[in-house]
This record gives C-alpha cells, sequence and structure tokens, in this order.
C-alpha cells in the first residue's frame, strides 16, 4: 500500500510515525513545504514541492500509484485536492472542497449549525459591506469579535478588549476587509476557557479523540502575540482538569451533529477528521471554529497516546468502517511543548543551527520548520521541533516534557508554563468564577 502524506510540519511528522509504527505493509510518500528530516527518515520518497498546486499532487500520485492520501494542512483542502484526488481514484483522509468549507468559512460554518438547529453558536452576523455593522456592534456591547471569513492562518480573527478597543476600531477593520473584497463575521465575544475537540469522521460513524488544551499566546501566563499553537496538554482521563464530564459530552454532541448536517446538506458524508475549537462558558459549551484537519500540536498528543493501528484508521475512514475497528488511547496524560525560534512569531530568526542530540528518547521528538544542512539541523523560520511527553499525570508530563525541551540547545525558546500545576489551577479557578 502506498500511502501519501501532504504537508511536512510537526502533525505530519507525527502522522509519518504513527503510520511507520502499523506493521502492516506499506510505503509511505510525503509531499513537503520544506525538507523535514523526521518525515524525511520514515519516507519512501519525499518532495518538496508547491503542496497547493493540485496538479502536481495528482501527478505525483499518479506516478508514484498512491491508494491513499492524507492531508495535513487546510489550504489544499481548501483547494480542493480531495475532489482531484477522487477523480485519480486515490482515496483521501480529508473532506471535499465543499465540506471544508466548515474551516474555510467562518461563515459557512456558522449558518451551518444555524440551519440545522445546532445550538452552540454566540450571537452572530454576515456582512460584505458596513451596512447595519454599527447597529449590531451596538446591540453587542462591549464584547465582540471580527472575522475575515475565509483562512487567514489565525490571522484573521480579532477580538475585542485583545486586538480592538472600540467600536470605531472594528469599524476600521471591517473596511480593511471590505477593501480586499472580503465577507466578515461579527460576532458576541465568548468569557471561558478554549479545548479542542477532534473526531474520526468516516462519512457514516464519529470516533471521538481525547479533549486537548492548546495555548496559542507566544509567552507565559498567555502574554505576547497569537502563534500557531506554543503547546497542548490531555488529562489521562481524556476529559481536562477544568471541564465536567456533561461538557466534553457536550462538544462530542456538537461533533456528531455537524457532522450529520454536513451529510444532510450535501447528500453524502464527511471523511476525515472534524476538529472542534470549543469554549465552556457559563451558559455552557459553545463553539469557537471548526477546522476539517489535524490540530497542530494537537496531533502530537493523540498520535502519542494512539494504541491501535493507525493505517487501520486511515483505511477505515476511506471505506466508511470506522465501526469496525478498534480505537483506543492509552489511559495517561500527555504534554507537548514546542520550541520556536528567537522573534518568533512576528521576526522569527532563520538560518541558525540548533541541536537536539540530547532529546533522551527520539520517539518524544517530532521536527517542524527546520531543514537539515549535511549533519546540521538549520531553523527554517517556524516553530522548530516540539516534544510530547505521555506520563500518569499530567505534572509527571510536563516535567519530563520540560526536561527533554531544555536538553535542545539554540537560539529558541518555549513556553514553561504548559501543564504546570500553577496553570491548571488557574484554568480550574477560572471555570469556578464563571460557572
Ligand atoms: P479562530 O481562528 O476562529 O479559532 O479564532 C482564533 C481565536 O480567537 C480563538 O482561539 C479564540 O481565542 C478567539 N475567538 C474567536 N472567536 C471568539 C469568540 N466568539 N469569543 C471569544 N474569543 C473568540
Ligand atoms: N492548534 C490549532 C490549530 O491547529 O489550528
Amino acid at each position: 500500500m502506498n500511502i501519501l502524506i501532504i504537508g511536512s510540519g510537526a502533525r505530519e511528522h507525527a502522522i509519518a510515525r504513527a503510520l511507520h509504527k502499523s506493521p502492516k505493509s506499506k510505503f509511505i510518500y510525503c509531499l513537503a513545504s520544506n525538507n523535514n528530516p523526521g518525515i524525511k527518515k520514515l519516507c519512501y520518497d519525499m518532495q518538496v514541492i508547491d503542496i497547493n498546486n493540485n496538479e502536481l499532487v495528482v501527478q505525483y500520485s499518479k506516478k508514484n500509484n498512491i491508494s491513499l492520501a492524507i492531508i495535513g494542512p487546510e489550504n489544499p483542502l481548501a483547494n480542493g485536492v480531495v475532489d482531484m484526488l477522487g477523480k485519480a481514484g486515490v482515496q483521501a483522509v480529508g473532506p471535499t472542497k465543499e465540506m471544508a468549507k466548515i474551516e474555510a468559512s467562518k461563515s459557512f460554518a456558522r449558518d451551518l449549525l444555524l440551519e440545522y438547529n445546532i445550538p452552540a453558536c454566540p450571537k452572530y452576523k454576515v456582512f460584505k459591506s458596513t451596512e447595519g455593522v454599527k447597529a449590531f456592534l451596538t446591540d453587542l456591547g462591549e464584547g465582540f469579535v471580527v472575522k475575515y471569513d475565509g483562512l487567514a492562518g489565525g490571522k484573521g480573527v480579532k477580538v475585542s478588549g485583545d486586538h480592538l478597543n472600540s467600536h470605531e476600531e472594528a469599524m476600521k477593520y471591517c473596511d480593511e476587509i471590505i477593501q480586499k473584497g472580503g465577507k466578515f463575521v461579527v460576532e458576541e465575544k465568548l468569557v471561558g476557557e478554549e479545548f479542542s475537540l477532534m473526531s474520526f469522521s468516516d462519512g457514516k460513524t464519529l470516533i471521538h479523540m481525547p479533549a486537548i488544551q492548546d495555548h496559542k499566546r507566544a509567552l507565559d501566563g498567555d502574554l505576547g502575540p497569537n502563534t500557531g499553537g506554543m503547546g497542548t496538554y490531555s488529562a489521562a482521563n481524556h476529559s481536562l482538569p477544568f471541564l465536567n464530564k456533561n461538557e466534553v459530552k457536550k462538544a462530542q454532541e456538537i461533533n456528531s451533529l455537524t457532522a450529520a448536517a454536513l451529510k444532510k446538506k450535501f447528500g453524502y458524508g464527511y471523511k476525515g477528521i472534524l476538529y472542534g475549537g470549543f469554549i465552556a462558558t457559563s451558559n455552557g459549551v459553545k463553539l469557537i471554529e471548526y477546522n476539517a484537519r489535524f490540530g497542530d500540536p494537537e496531533a502530537m498528543n493523540v498520535l502519542s497516546l494512539l494504541q491501535s493501528d493507525f493505517v487501520d484508521i486511515c483505511t477505515s475512514i476511506a471505506n466508511s468502517n470506522l465501526k469496525n475497528t478498534d480505537i483506543s488511547f492509552l489511559n495517561k496524560a500527555s504534554v507537548c511543548k514546542y520550541a520556536v525560534p528567537n522573534g518568533y512569531p512576528n521576526k522569527p530568526i532563520k538560518g541558525e543551527e540548533i541541536n537536539v542530540d540530547n532529546v533522551f528518547e527520539p520517539d518524544m521528538l517530532f521536527y517542524a520548520s527546520v531543514t537539515k544542512e549535511g549533519d546540521r539541523l538549520i531553523l527554517a523560520g517556524s516553530r522548530a521541533v516540539a516534544v510530547v511527553a505521555v506520563e500518569e499525570s499530567i505534572s509527571e508530563a510536563e516535567k519530563v516534557a520540560e526536561n527533554e525541551i531544555c536538553s535542545i540547545k539554540g537560539p529558541l525558546f518555549h513556553r514553561k508554563d504548559i501543564g504546570k500545576e500553577s496553570l491548571i489551577q488557574n484554568r480550574i479557578n477560572h471555570m469556578k468564577s464563571i460557572r
């Protein structure tokens, strides 16, 4: 079996490792945007190309007799690579273009939930001009969010108190979007604790993964600019210390209802990973956004905990056979921390050498935006490497992950607080204070 991975970050390294671990006979291929040395080691062939060029992807797949493709990042999904691969006889773990709109269009996701009576949205309205925006902002008051409708690599969302300090500033941002010919969503700001709940979906059945908490801010104490995610943790019971059982169940139910809504709307099922970004509020669990893929870093947590055969899971997603597939996760906690170049995310340094030789357990290390020049490991500009520890408790996993990441040498920094008891206690206290 020839399996293609599209993408080359730490998420795709985790996917490659999970496939590699399977005893099934297979060859792993990768179409990459950088020469990730961790993925390269596990692959039969890896090529750096423009992964958003569907024709190149299809050509490569035909030439190499690929039967199954796993799509890591959102852009190829939004470009319809799954539709094109399907026409060429290649099955995929990832949704079609029209279904990938669940991530690629914020208004599509909100409108779908409204249309199918899934009560998980804040108050919201979709706009193409400034007509009616002021009145809606007045209606929302102090807590509002303005979101560019399309993919923006996490930079399209502006939140009051964080990025916008007045209705005037919000109007200015709306104007900016309109100038570029864009659509936007204005919505109520939700207050609470965020978490990720990802589900495998084969078009008929959903299997939920453990809940994870990501940390978007660059610096300890949730300070500094937003990033792609600095690190994540998950608990041994697959819930999170600040959530109650009903809240995890609610998030699972929202994913199931959303997959069912997509099926009703388009007449066929969603195949791939459905990733709900949720927030537990005083008013229940609400949806912040949907992603149509694995989270990064969330994939490193769940795939490190996965006990079952990942090749089986991927083929079952493609063949709609999840119901008959064994899927279990270790009842252990996990902590993932990213080491990122100094200056990340605004002005990351590039081209400098780092050294990971002292990482004790190679299976804990995931390569992201790095390349090899001879024997030297070189920073390529974005999040560099991640470590994941799996232990009995979050605090034990935190200690191991922290120890390992501190052994990595180079002009890097990481968040020391992710998974620490004091951070988790703050999350619990926050939920207590708003419940
Ligand atoms: P998104 O790209 O939609 O995940 O938004 C990025 C971040 O903006 C989220 O992780 C939240 O922290 C924040 N955000 C988005 N929508 C809301 C909302 N309605 N209320 C509060 N924060 C939000
Ligand atoms: N962890 C955030 C994301 O993958 O979008």
